[in-house]
């Protein structure tokens, strides 16, 4: 749904180039990349995702003619720019004066073609038109448009308007920026072709922006140029304290807001980009997006890129991305309070893969530093004694895995006359704490929205189980409410492993289905996990349960917390998640979590 094309942005942005130097400031990169033969571009709009169409070829842009251009044509110039699609082909309309070749005309593609260059071409400047008859195109970007207003400036909200006015009334300044991007484009003398624009201000109001300097006359500022046409409302925002911001130019504006320090419009940008996050499955940008959140100080959204990438261990571990992760990221993730995992084994592999990957490159130190993070008593008893052939790093640690793996056993033959001894067992101490466990049998999932008979299980006094099925007419009424049960051991621990605790786990979607479970809900969806005999409970063992919810099947959208065994879950805004869930199929795990008291 959401462009790919600010992922782009997003590479150029991660190697910004901070340096202040005299009133001219470089809002350059590092590396500012060449376009390559075939690239495509959209220009002479101020939207990204509208413009007459220019492709790169021998070191030039140049325009496409509009002959034979239709939609299938727009497809592929539209997905080659990363855009979910084409809205229009534009023809005719002046997008402004094009100054390179007319490279393209007649051209014929099929529509399914990934790179424009793909398609069928008569020849590069092979010609007859003008350029006016250059061809343009309208890309979907299926972005929302989201209006910020810094709450904190409401005293001048009768004031802003004006200010507003004065802004784009373009007079009466007493300050110049100009704002050059260059193109790509290199011209006859083998200079680079910049394009520029100016913007007409005030010492006053720039005076917000605490590392730019009036005194020494008007500025040049540098930009790249998918940034240029957001230049301006970033300036104007200092005015006004008002911006509509749309997903392809949140990045842009973010950086500019992280550049000039001004943090409030980049703390409310950043609460932008969670929703962008669930949108790539190579993970690269997610990683890349933490990278950035860190270069910029941005602890909102650090956090934001976090939470994701913890509730999504596994599939960033299955990523290409996985091995790209650094290691201060790695370290947030492990410590993260909410790491949601098959079991600890699995990010005892992680690690030790991740770490063998790198080599001779991570230290023993920080090797040792990551591995310490493993909550090694949590580790399932059975993989415990295969560690010292299984684990690659055990010879290269072997003090550290010893002495892990002792406590990891004495943990797990611990006797609950010692658990209150606070010399044998701290049970504060995180490496006792379990994380958040998917595998079996510590979990179980229910999709309310699978039209499958629903199969309720009774227990009578022998536990014996009884199923029997609710899809009789008579039962219609039940047919909604969504139950499962299952079977967990009391705890983790070898001691319990044959003291079984039966859960049954409900979705809930109206009053009526909680009144029939003898429950009080406050709103609905309610998620609930309770034992199914309340005996089958340990006094020392306190539960302190998950529900996940999993969006389409894909990827960890929530995750909460229960209280008294019930979990009221708010689907109602897509807002009220920090990650967007399209269509509100949600998938509830739930996940039994024992620790002791
Ligand atoms: C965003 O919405 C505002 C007000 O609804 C509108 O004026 C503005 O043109 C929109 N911006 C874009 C890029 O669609
Ligand atoms: C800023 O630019 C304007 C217009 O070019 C010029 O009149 C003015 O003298 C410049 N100010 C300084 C301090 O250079
Ligand atoms: C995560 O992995 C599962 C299983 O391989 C896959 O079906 C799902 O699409 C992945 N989700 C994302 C967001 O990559
Ligand atoms: C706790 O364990 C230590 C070591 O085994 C033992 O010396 C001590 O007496 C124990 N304390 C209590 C209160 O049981
Ligand atoms: C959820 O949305 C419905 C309709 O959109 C509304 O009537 C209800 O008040 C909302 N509930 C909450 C808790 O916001």
């Amino acid at each position: 749904m959401l462009p790919q094309h600010n992922l782009q942005i997003l590479w150029l942005l991660l190697l910004l180039y901070v340096s202040v130097n005299g009133f001219r400031f470089d809002m350059m990169f590092k590396k500012n990349p060449e376009p390559q033969e075939g690239d495509v571009r959209l220009s002479g709009s101020k939207r990204v995702s509208e413009g007459r169409v220019e492709v790169f070829h021998d070191g030039k842009w140049g325009t496409v003619c509009d002959d034979n251009w239709d939609l299938s044509e727009a497809q592929v110039v539209c997905r080659q720019l990363n855009f979910p699609g084409a809205k229009a082909v534009i023809i005719g309309r002046d997008f402004g004066q094009a100054p390179g070749p007319i490279w393209l005309d007649d051209m014929n593609c099929e529509g399914t073609e990934n790179y424009l260059v793909q398609c069928e071409l008569k020849g590069w400047g092979k010609t007859d038109c003008t350029h006016k008859e250059d061809a343009g195109v309208t890309c979907e970007t299926g972005s929302d448009n989201v209006s910020i207003s810094d709450s904190t400036v409401d005293h001048s909200i009768t004031l802003s308007g004006d200010l507003g006015q004065i802004f784009d009334s373009g007079t009466g300044c007493d300050f110049l920026i100009s704002v050059q991007s260059p193109t790509g484009n290199h011209q006859e003398d083998g200079t680079v072709e910049t394009v520029e624009t100016t913007i007409c201000a005030h010492k006053l109001i720039l005076s917000q922006l605490p590392d730019f300097s009036t005194s020494e006359g008007n500025a040049t500022i540098t930009v790249i140029q998918p940034c240029q046409p957001y230049f301006t409302s970033f300036i104007r925002y200092l005015y006004t304290h008002k911006m509509d911001v749309t997903f392809s130019s949140a990045m842009c504006l973010h950086w500019m807001a992280s550049y000039f320090k001004v943090k409030q419009l980049m703390e409310d940008i950043g609460r932008l980009f969670p929703k962008t996050l669930p949108e790539d499955k190579s993970f690269d940008s997610q990683v890349s997006l933490y990278n950035y959140a860190v270069e910029t100080q941005d602890l909102i959204l650090e956090e934001s890129c976090i939470q994701y990438l913890a509730w999504n261990y596994q599939n960033l571990t299955s990523s290409p991305a996985w091995n790209s992760v650094s290691v201060k990221l790695l370290t947030a993730l492990l410590t993260c309070s909410e790491l949601v995992v098959p079991d600890e084994y699995y990010v005892l592999q992680t690690v030790e893969g991740w770490i063998t990957e790198k080599g001779s490159s991570i230290s023993l130190q920080i090797q040792a530093d990551l591995l310490s993070h493993i909550h090694f008593p949590m580790i399932p008893a059975e993989k415990l004694y295969e560690l010292e052939s299984s684990s690659p790093l055990y010879k290269a640690h072997e003090n550290l895995y010893r002495e892990n793996l002792l406590k990891a056993f004495q943990f797990n033959v611990l006797l609950f006359s010692n658990l209150q001894n606070s010399s044998k067992f701290n049970k504060e101490a995180n490496e006792y704490r379990p994380r958040t466990y998917t595998a079996e049998p510590w979990s179980t999932a229910i999709d309310p929205s699978s039209k499958k008979e629903v199969v309720r299980t009774t227990y009578n006094a022998y536990n014996r189980r009884t199923p029997y099925n609710y899809g009789h007419p008579i039962m219609t009424s039940y047919s909604q409410t969504t139950t499962k049960s299952f079977s967990s051991p009391v705890h983790s621990s070898l001691v319990f492993q044959n003291r079984k605790i039966t859960w049954e786990a409900n979705v809930f979607k109206s009053q009526y289905e909680c009144s029939n479970r003898g429950v009080t809900c406050e709103s609905f969806p309610t998620a609930r996990l309770a034992p199914i005999n309340p005996f089958d409970t340990q006094s020392n063992v306190r539960y302190q349960n998950r529900l996940l919810l999993m969006c389409q099947g894909k990827y960890v959208c929530q995750v909460q917390s229960f209280k008294g065994n019930l979990a009221s879950v708010n689907v109602n805004a897509s807002q009220a998640f920090a990650y967007p869930c399209p269509d509100d199929q949600y998938t509830y795990h739930f996940v039994v979590r024992p620790v002791y008291m």
